[in-house]
């Protein structure tokens, strides 16, 4: 089928927790992968309300760092116990690309179109999960391996974030994608009966 190429990256991409410092491809190309998913990934009303922040190497160690030091402040002490290893590791990989929704844009869209108003946050989400994929799909298919994280529910992380970056307020923290050359075996994913999940009807 014409779609085979498409789904073989597709299936491709997985979870992976074991990454070096090392990436297979020049940082102009990672960095390349991202512009290219922000530009073409769709949006409601091609709003266009995605940023990415692509850091990597030494400054990508301060994310973990930032995320240690909210959860350990903010979180009981079991919590941050059983985190503080997974900080270790993603601390341990080449980059993060951060994922972003610009809530400037999304307001002004919910002013242009009051009708769909109650579904653009929910939109961006959607649109946002989108770049996430489509990153995390490309990058795999150049050889990096990803785990996508998600502690923008620290207000201390995210502030940390905007601070060290200088970022932007509005720029609203969605998803943190883990990055580098993978270093262990894949784990074992099953799958639910396809028949039970997708129906078909009308063919
Ligand atoms: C919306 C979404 C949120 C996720 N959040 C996390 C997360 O916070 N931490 C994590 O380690 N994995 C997270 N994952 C990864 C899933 O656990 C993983 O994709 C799933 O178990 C299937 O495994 P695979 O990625 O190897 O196909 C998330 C995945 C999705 C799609």
């Amino acid at each position: 089928m014409a779609s085979d190429p498409f789904f073989a990256f597709v299936e491709a991409r997985r979870t992976i927790y074991a990454l070096s410092d090392s990436s297979p491809i020049p940082d102009a190309r990672i960095i390349e992968i991202v512009q290219k998913a922000v530009r073409h990934v769709p949006s409601s009303y091609n709003v266009q309300s995605a940023r990415a922040v692509v850091i990597l190497k030494e400054e990508h160690k301060k994310v973990w760092d930032f995320a240690d030091a909210a959860i350990k402040a903010t979180m009981p002490e079991a919590v941050y116990t059983m985190l503080a290893p997974r900080f270790a590791a993603f601390r341990g990989a080449y980059g993060s690309v951060l994922f972003f929704e610009d809530s400037t844009d999304l307001e002004n869209l919910k002013l242009q179109h009051a009708s769909a108003a109650p579904l653009i946050d929910e939109f961006s989400d959607v649109s946002s999960g989108m770049h996430q994929f489509t990153v995390w799909t490309a990058l795999k298919a150049e050889g990096l391996g990803a785990s996508l994280q998600h502690f923008q529910f620290s207000p201390v992380f995210t502030e940390k974030v905007q601070e060290e970056w200088k970022l932007p307020k509005t720029w609203k923290l969605k998803a943190q994608l883990v990055i580098g050359t993978p270093t262990g075996e894949l784990s074992e994913k099953t799958f639910k009966p396809i028949e039970d999940r997708v129906k078909a009807f009308g063919q």
